[in-house]
């Protein structure tokens, strides 16, 4: 009894210690520092990222009115580093129609229309951008409509003109969106999709006004719940000088209940896709937040490979998420190449982050950890680097953000060859049920190494496994500041 009561006397004093710690560190924040996040309100999928004169924009699904979902406009951000992110004012707004309907701007893509094709710009101008987007209209009680509509600016999207002639495709469809436009050979091309009927269409046009239907893909791969936000870009092979075509589709995940991120990889001859002949399901992202992310148009011949960027939410628990008066953020940018393995592509994710992050790197032995290692971090937002010889060991345990009993956990598990993340305790979860969950991956290890590039930003950790064939997203919303890091070998 004794015994008992002393043991509970040292807990209750490192309890004390781990609260003083928290009142020593200051209060915690879920605002990213190093994640792009509007000052307030509610964001959800990049829209129109275009790259035009030293400056890469980002445009998103925005409210301007609250942090919850609703009156869909486009928000606007510029990056010159696509480090760091400077927050402009609105660019596309909802708008109210005639008869008291309203039209939301949902999601959709820019081109930089240096021919002038569409005839939006003066003789001869250069930089004209034009966004083909989603026009979604409510009327009022009497159902939706979504079709393509265009906007367009001569200012580098600080201000923009909707097209008069406005929606420019419309099939009648309720469930038809999310227009993705490049260029391919002196004319455009869209991807789109019919959401509920798991499809996506390709489309050509001259002038961005007048398209027409050229192929379909569609009810392939995963199709269990939706098909949103579709891409279609090349991607080159490393180590090779040959590119594939790969199409990125957002639909649903390999955990039912929430939505997800797939690809296929395959060839475009211009008018259709033909994705490879594919076993299983290719997984963007292993995580659960990492959503809606498309690709760049227009990058500098600098950036030899596409550039992407995601929603780093999920839409099972996204209204619920802990609000700051911000609800919603962005991945950091993802360089994409593939990788042949065995004849099979792949795509690694190469992220593009800041050298001024706080950052520890550390080479270990996982057989040799016979004591943890304990890394005391003054904030909740760093990288952490590591390269794990897991010779003699049954595998590794990372406790991030490990405060008390609180702690986001990363486990390496030799036999199964999986790595998981486990967010159970991270701190605030019980605001919906399906938050608190666990994700694995396969990792296969190279040479007996496993490398773990691991960004923590205050309510993200993003997880890049062998320089970034394997990918894992997650948030988390920890409820103090400082948490430590503590590496174990498994048991
Ligand atoms: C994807 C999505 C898109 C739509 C937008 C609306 O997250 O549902 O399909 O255009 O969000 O905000």
């Amino acid at each position: 009894m004794k015994k008992k009561l002393a043991f509970l006397a040292v807990v209750a004093m490192l309890n004390a210690c781990s609260s003083s710690k928290m009142l020593k560190n200051g209060p915690v924040t879920y605002r990213p520092a190093y994640h792009y996040t509007p000052q307030k309100n509610w964001v959800n999928d990049p829209n129109g990222m275009v790259y035009l004169d030293g400056e890469y924009h980002l445009f998103y699904q925005y409210n301007p009115m609250g942090d919850k979902w609703g009156h869909m406009s486009w928000g606007h951000a510029v990056s010159k580093d696509l480090k760091t992110w400077q927050e402009l004012p609105l660019a596309i707004p909802e708008t109210m129609n005639a008869d008291s309907s309203t039209t939301m701007v949902f999601s959709g893509s820019a081109v930089i229309d240096s021919m002038n094709t569409s005839g939006f710009f003066e003789k001869g101008f250069k930089k004209g951008m034009v966004a083909i987007y989603t026009s979604h209209k409510d009327k009022k009680g009497k159902g939706l409509a979504q079709h393509q509509s265009l906007a367009y600016s001569s200012d580098k999207g600080r201000t923009w003109k909707f097209y008069d002639k406005n929606p420019v495709l419309d099939i009648g469809l309720k469930d038809f969106r999310d227009p993705n436009v490049f260029a391919y050979e002196g004319k455009w091309r869209m991807i789109v999709v019919k959401s509920l009927e798991y499809t996506a269409q390709i489309y050509e046009s001259a002038d961005l006004k007048n398209w027409k239907l050229l192929s379909e893909f569609g009810k392939i791969g995963d199709y269990a719940k939706i098909w949103e936000c579709p891409s279609l870009f090349k991607v080159p092979v490393e180590n090779s000088d040959t590119f594939k075509w790969v199409s990125m589709i957002s639909s649903a995940h390999e955990d039912t209940d929430y939505v997800g991120m797939q690809y296929f990889v395959g060839d475009f001859d211009g008018e259709k896709f033909t994705p490879d002949a594919q076993t299983g399901i290719l997984r963007i992202d292993n995580g659960k937040d990492f959503y809606a992310a498309v690709p760049f148009n227009n990058l500098p011949a600098k950036d030899k490979n596409p550039i992407i960027m995601a929603w780093q939410n999920n839409w099972a628990y996204a209204g619920d998420i802990p609000s700051e008066g911000r609800r919603g953020m962005f991945s950091m940018p993802r360089k994409l190449s593939l990788v042949n393995e065995n004849g099979k592509y792949r795509l690694v994710q190469k992220p593009v982050y800041s050298d001024k992050i706080q950052t520890e790197t550390l080479t270990l032995k996982a057989s040799e950890l016979s004591e943890a290692k304990i890394l005391e971090m003054p904030n909740n937002s760093y990288r952490l680097n590591l390269t794990i010889d897991l010779a003699n060991s049954k595998g590794i345990s990372i406790d991030l953000l490990k405060n008390g009993g609180e702690k986001s956990v990363l486990n390496y598990d030799v036999v199964s060859q999986k790595l998981s993340f486990d967010r159970t305790k991270s701190g605030k979860v019980n605001f919906n049920k399906l938050f608190p969950s666990v994700e694995s991956m396969k990792v296969t290890p190279q040479n007996g190494i496993l490398k773990l590039d691991v960004f923590v930003d205050n309510s993200i950790v993003e997880i890049f496994a062998n320089d970034g064939r394997n990918v894992l997203t997650d948030l988390v919303f920890p409820t103090t500041k400082g948490g430590n890091i503590i590496i174990s070998s498994l048991k």
